[in-house]
């Protein structure tokens, strides 16, 4: 039997920070699912499709590509066909077409697919959109994260700015506030608030309050 604690919620809300450290301090196996669909995106790019009317193809590359989560020295590192994409798939150019790609549905049912499978008979900690709602409706442990977009932006734009990726903080905002629309509008797998989720608004909490918090949480499911 594993045990699933899943979390969803807009960019920025401190779902990726978060949930390494829960995975780290409680032996929890981390599963970013965004960096999934960003690893489809970035082989998108790679291969000179950036137009949603390419569906078939998008489709096509999301059956054919190889994708593997690894954890080295404390560290998500994520693979695309055998190749090191943690830093690649971050980019600005794979930032702004993700949230097409993810609403492609073929897309996502073979990503869900593929994260229902990675988790099998482990213990993990996933984090997305839609993992509380579609991929594990019956997790253990459910949260939805939230914070206001002003907030968001001012978290993304400082981390990019540590990885060396160049944005203005308005580009950033406006960057989020095009995401947030289409990660809540899309026909599947739409952000939405699960039935039995625990809200945790996270706009005036440290990310060690945060951390606590959830933490506290799972301790009283398990
Ligand atoms: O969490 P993130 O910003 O790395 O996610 C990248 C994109 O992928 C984002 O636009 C939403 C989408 N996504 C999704 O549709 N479903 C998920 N489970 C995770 C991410």
């Amino acid at each position: 039997m594993s045990f699933v604690v899943a979390i969803d919620g807009l960019a920025g809300t401190g779902k990726g920070t978060v949930t390494k450290l829960i995975a780290e301090e409680m032996g929890l196996v981390n599963i970013d699912t965004g960096a999934m669909y960003r690893c489809i995106t970035l082989e998108c790019i790679n291969r000179g499709i950036y137009n949603i009317e390419q569906k078939e193809k998008i489709i096509q590359i999301a059956r054919s590509v190889e994708i593997k989560i690894e954890h080295i020295d404390g560290n998500q590192e994520i693979f695309l066909d055998g190749k090191n994409v943690s830093k690649e798939i971050r980019s600005k150019e794979v930032s702004a077409f993700v949230s097409y790609v993810s609403s492609i549905p073929e897309v996502r049912e073979i990503m869900v697919e593929l994260q229902r499978k990675i988790a099998e008979g482990k213990d993990v900690i996933m984090e997305g959109r839609d993992i509380t709602t579609v991929v594990f409706p019956n997790a253990d442990v459910k949260i939805y994260l939230d914070a206001e977009v002003e907030e968001r932006a001012n978290r993304r734009y400082k981390e990019n700015k540590e990885k060396g990726i160049e944005m203005t903080y308005e580009e950033t905002l406006e960057a989020i506030k095009k995401r947030d629309y289409n990660d809540i509008h899309k026909p599947v797998g739409a952000l939405k608030i699960a039935d039995g989720a625990t809200i945790v608004d996270t706009t005036h909490m440290t990310i060690e309050e945060v951390k606590e918090k959830i933490k506290q949480i799972i301790l009283n499911k398990k």
